[in-house]
């Protein structure tokens, strides 16, 4: 028998609240070494129980085409199909020129469209932005959220994780080692849970 409960005026059933949370993570930087992929496989070993992130990798995605948005590239339909299946979003971006990296932005493209489609309609997010500057693509970030309007996803808003002089806190084996920032990923992490389950109504 599912039993209903009424928690901070939303109704869940246990069932719905006990299913695994699964995250899609994705970094807006292709480059091998990346500072935002390091992020985003640090959050890896600090994900709360009954969560599961799988990380994927916008490489191979096209510069989006429209002619082509309703039969799409390989990898653009891989992506958009990911994002439908997973439960959250978990994005790490770089800043470029003040703003996000164009192949974070193709990405997002292509899986919002066609139009009536948008893959990411109603789902939490949660952002991270690490840089080499000492504002840590704070200025990325919220060009981010203004993204997440139109695309109408949940954001979670605290804590804002930006990781400033990242090379001075990811070590050359790509792990992150500030304790500062690792504290902060794990609570994003648990806030966008909690979020997720929060949203979840029966
Ligand atoms: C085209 C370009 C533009 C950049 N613009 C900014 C910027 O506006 N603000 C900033 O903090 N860093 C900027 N940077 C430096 C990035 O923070 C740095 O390259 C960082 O390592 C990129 O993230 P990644 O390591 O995940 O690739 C820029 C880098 C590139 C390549």
């Amino acid at each position: 028998m599912i039993c209903k409960i009424v928690l901070y005026g939303f109704k869940f059933d246990s069932f719905t609240m006990n299913k695994p949370v699964k995250i899609l993570g994705f970094a807006g930087s292709l480059r091998k070494s990346s500072y935002n992929k390091a992020i985003l496989r640090a959050a890896l070993e600090l994900l709360p129980k009954d969560t599961a992130l799988e990380i994927f990798d916008l490489e191979g995605i096209p510069p989006f085409n429209q002619d082509f948005e309703k039969q799409m590239p390989e990898k653009a339909q891989e992506f958009k199909t990911k994002i439908k299946a997973a439960d959250a979003i978990l994005i790490a971006t770089p800043e470029h020129n003040y703003s996000i990296p164009g192949v974070l932005k193709n990405a997002i493209d292509w899986a919002s469209r066609p139009y009536g489609d948008n893959a990411f309609d109603g789902k939490p997010v949660a952002v991270m932005s690490a840089s080499t500057g000492m504002l840590g693509g704070a200025r990325a970030q919220y060009h981010l959220r203004q993204t997440f309007v139109f695309l109408n996803m949940y954001p979670i808003n605290k804590p804002e994780v930006i990781v400033t002089y990242a090379q001075d806190k990811i070590d050359r084996d790509g792990r992150l080692t500030d304790k500062n920032t690792r504290d902060f990923i794990k609570q994003l992490l648990e806030n966008l849970v909690s979020w997720t389950i929060r949203l979840r109504k029966s």
